[in-house]
């Protein structure tokens, strides 16, 4: 199944409105369609479900066994409930949002995205990971059902608050040129926040990831990774050669993220000072 990524939280948006008013569904009810409004809660859930593609309804045992195993491993980078911290709102993650039961975010945690910073869940058994799956598909579930949802409800914080937090912790780091105009490089300001929290690494070769792995015989090879599990690395050098190398135990791994130091600061970042620094930058268009 295919969806488009915003599309939970644009059509929450229309589900309250249209919807509300207008929009049948396939629901029938004695020879008629059903309106929103005379719509069971369960009907109601099955029909926006519908509208917005969401497929198969959630499991809630498995959500609920999901839950704890969610708050171990990947609320700290996710937030508690998924709608993102460091890492990525996962309520609106095509990841999620294509996935039923599993079948495709399962082989998608064994591997993770190593070298953007989402770990790899190989250990996790696959039941560990439906569990999770599901928990994921119950927090899109209540947010699109709720019909209120809205990305943008983001400039809640004080924009002069957060002036003082980028001159007491960015500056080390920045100039004011960094920030100059920076707002209107974002469509929006969910953009903005995702921005400046995560710095695109894009095709920047001064941000990507390098390693140095040095093999038994002392033979040492540097280069960009592009992949990385615990069994194996492969790196590009410098000029354009590719090197697959197997993490056996002897093989000797560093790895340098440009943007490590910036991932640290995000880690004691709070909410409020998240807000506050989103609200100041959006005053630099
Ligand atoms: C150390 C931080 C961290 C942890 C822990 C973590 N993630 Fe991630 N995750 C990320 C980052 C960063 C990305 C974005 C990677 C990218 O840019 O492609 C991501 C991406 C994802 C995506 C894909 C989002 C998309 O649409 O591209 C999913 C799904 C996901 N994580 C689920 C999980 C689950 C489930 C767990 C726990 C089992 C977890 N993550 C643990 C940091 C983390
Ligand atoms: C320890 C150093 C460090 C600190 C502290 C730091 N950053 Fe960064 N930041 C970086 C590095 C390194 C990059 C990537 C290189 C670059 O684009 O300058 C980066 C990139 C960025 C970018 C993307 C710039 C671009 O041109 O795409 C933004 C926005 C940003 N940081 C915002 C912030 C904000 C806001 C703070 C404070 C809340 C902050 N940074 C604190 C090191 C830091």
């Amino acid at each position: 199944m295919r969806h488009v990524v915003a599309a939970v939280a644009l059509a929450a948006g229309l589900m309250a409105g249209a919807v509300g008013q207008e929009v049948q569904t396939g629901a029938q009810n004695g020879g008629q369609q059903t309106t929103y409004q005379n719509m069971t809660p369960e009907q109601r859930a099955q029909a926006t479900r519908e509208f917005l593609g969401l497929g198969a309804a959630p499991d809630k045992a498995a959500a609920a066994r999901g839950a704890p195993l969610f708050q171990q491993n990947c609320a700290f980078c996710h937030g508690p409930q998924a709608r993102g911290a460091t890492g990525p709102n996962l309520i609106t993650s095509g990841e999620v949002l294509d996935d039923d039961h599993g079948e495709h975010l399962v082989a998608f945690l064994k591997k993770g995205r190593p070298e953007k910073g989402m770990p790899a869940y190989a250990a996790m058994s696959d039941e560990q990971l439906c569990d999770i799956a599901e928990f994921l598909h119950l927090q899109v579930e209540e947010v699109a059902n709720r019909g209120t949802y809205k990305v943008l409800n983001i400039l809640v914080g004080d924009a002069a608050n957060g002036r003082a937090y980028v001159e007491a912790h960015c500056m080390a780091c920045h100039t004011e040129e960094t920030f100059a105009h920076i707002a209107s490089k974002f469509r929006a300001p969910d953009q903005l926040q995702r921005g400046w929290i995560w710095p695109a690494r894009g095709a920047d070769e001064r941000l990507a990831i390098t390693a140095t792995v040095k093999s038994p015989e002392g033979a040492t090879v540097t280069g960009r990774v592009t992949q990385v599990s615990d069994f194996r690395i492969t790196v590009v050098d410098s000029a354009g050669r590719t090197h697959a190398i197997d993490r056996e135990e002897e093989v000797a791994v560093e790895m340098k993220d440009p943007l490590a130091p910036h991932q640290q600061m995000i880690m004691t970042l709070g909410n409020d000072d998240m807000h506050n620094v989103t609200a100041y930058l959006e005053t630099l268009k």
